[in-house]
């Protein structure tokens, strides 16, 4: 019998993996509903709101309500068995302890990433490179036109260039609402988006300014690739303020941090691979310019290509892989408290940070 079970939390959900066959579901949201129940008291007339089924009304919706990427919205990506919505405390605690007795693997739904409207370089068939510069000031267009006049004059910015908005505002900016004052900003609290576009990301860290011609090269070889952008975001200032090894995040000192991305509308395979190819490509182009010993990554914007971990024998070897890439040297502090507090690796995907390697006798 097939034994890696996927939860999948809304915080979460269980899954079958491998092989679903409905009737191996089935006895999976049985036995999880008659746990769930008897730790939580549960009336049935709530419970059916509260852990869902395949076979339940809401399990589509609740499921695509947080999908923000088409690549994982196909009848062929593998569902979950039982999504919990919790509405308490008790029933996140009743979902873990319940998930773990039947030997389910719980996955905790993220929140996702908003990629769009931020500033970027794209190219398009006429094979030029574009660059925008987008950027939010605290304060007034009169003094950071001033002040832009003294730091970097080489910008040209004048009053013109400047759109004075609330803060509020500026984030339906962000998202695209171009006309923000005809925007209301309760548009933010859709979280339900109806459709979601094809993408992949990648990142990158900046060490070590790039000269001219070395832009110009990049420049040159991005023209190359459809669709493919990067998107730099700059680092330092009070980010750096803070030591590197005070948190878990390291990346505090790096100059400026790179996305990498394309997104697109066609689906299918073909598509898929031309795309993620384009992208892997300007990762290759970018070696060169960013952060060596390990290539370092921002984990908010997960990528598998930089590795995965089954978490079967070689687990610590493997998460160490991408583990230095998104934390640096806080990754051994991290496989410590990890070791310390979840020996049996119960909360776990396929990124997570291991636990120690059993000593040798
Ligand atoms: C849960 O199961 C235990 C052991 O079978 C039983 O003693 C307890 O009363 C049950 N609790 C609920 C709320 O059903
Ligand atoms: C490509 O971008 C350039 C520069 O922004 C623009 O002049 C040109 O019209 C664009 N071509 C197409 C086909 O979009
Ligand atoms: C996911 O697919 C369904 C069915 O094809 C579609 O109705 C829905 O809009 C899609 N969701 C997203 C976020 O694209
Ligand atoms: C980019 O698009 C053009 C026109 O659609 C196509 O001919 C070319 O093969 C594409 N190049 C890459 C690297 O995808
Ligand atoms: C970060 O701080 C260190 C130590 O204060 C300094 O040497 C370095 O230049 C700073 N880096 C950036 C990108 O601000
Ligand atoms: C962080 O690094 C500093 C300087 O390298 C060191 O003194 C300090 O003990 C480190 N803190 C932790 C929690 O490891």
């Amino acid at each position: 019998m097939d034994t890696t079970h996927l939860i999948f939390l809304l915080f979460f959900a269980a899954s079958y993996s491998l092989s679903s066959g409905s009737a191996d579901s089935v006895n999976v949201y049985e036995d999880f509903v008659r746990c769930f129940k008897n730790k939580t008291g549960i009336p049935d007339k709530e419970l059916t709101d509260v852990v869902l089924s395949r076979t339940s009304v809401s399990f589509s919706p609740v499921l695509r309500a947080y999908i923000r990427n088409a690549r994982f919205n196909t009848s062929s990506t593998p569902k979950p068995s039982v999504i919990v919505v919790p509405r308490v405390d008790s029933h996140v605690q009743a979902a873990v302890i319940c998930s773990k007795t039947q030997n389910l693997q719980m996955k905790i739904r993220s929140g996702g990433h908003d990629y769009d409207g931020l500033s970027y370089v794209s190219t398009n068939n006429t094979l030029t490179v574009k660059a925008k510069l987008r950027a939010l000031y605290l304060g007034k267009a009169d003094d950071v036109v001033s002040m832009m006049a003294k730091e970097f004059p080489e910008l040209g910015l004048k009053k013109e260039d400047c759109k004075e908005m609330t803060w509020i505002q500026s984030l339906l900016w962000w998202l695209n609402h171009v006309d923000v004052d005809k925007v209301k900003p309760e548009i933010l609290l859709e979280r339900e988006p109806d459709s979601a576009k094809f993408l992949k990301r990648k990142s990158d860290y900046v060490e070590k300014e790039m000269t001219k011609p070395e832009l110009n090269r990049l420049f040159k070889k991005l023209a190359t690739l459809n669709r493919t952008g990067l998107v730099l975001n700059p680092y330092g200032g009070n980010l750096n303020a803070t030591a590197a090894n005070a948190t878990a995040f390291p990346h505090r000192h790096k100059l400026y941090k790179i996305q990498h991305s394309v997104t697109w509308t066609d689906a299918g395979p073909e598509a898929d691979r031309l795309y993620v190819g384009n992208l892997r490509t300007t990762y290759r182009i970018m070696t060169r310019f960013v952060s060596k010993n390990p290539r370092s990554s921002y984990l908010n914007y997960r990528d598998v290509d930089i590795g995965v971990n089954d978490h079967g024998a070689d687990s610590y070897r493997k998460g160490e892989i991408y583990g230095r890439k998104y934390f640096g040297d806080n990754f051994d502090r991290l496989v410590r408290v990890k070791t310390a507090v979840d020996p049996d690796n119960f909360f776990r995907n396929e990124q997570s940070i291991p636990t120690l390697p059993p000593k040798r006798i």
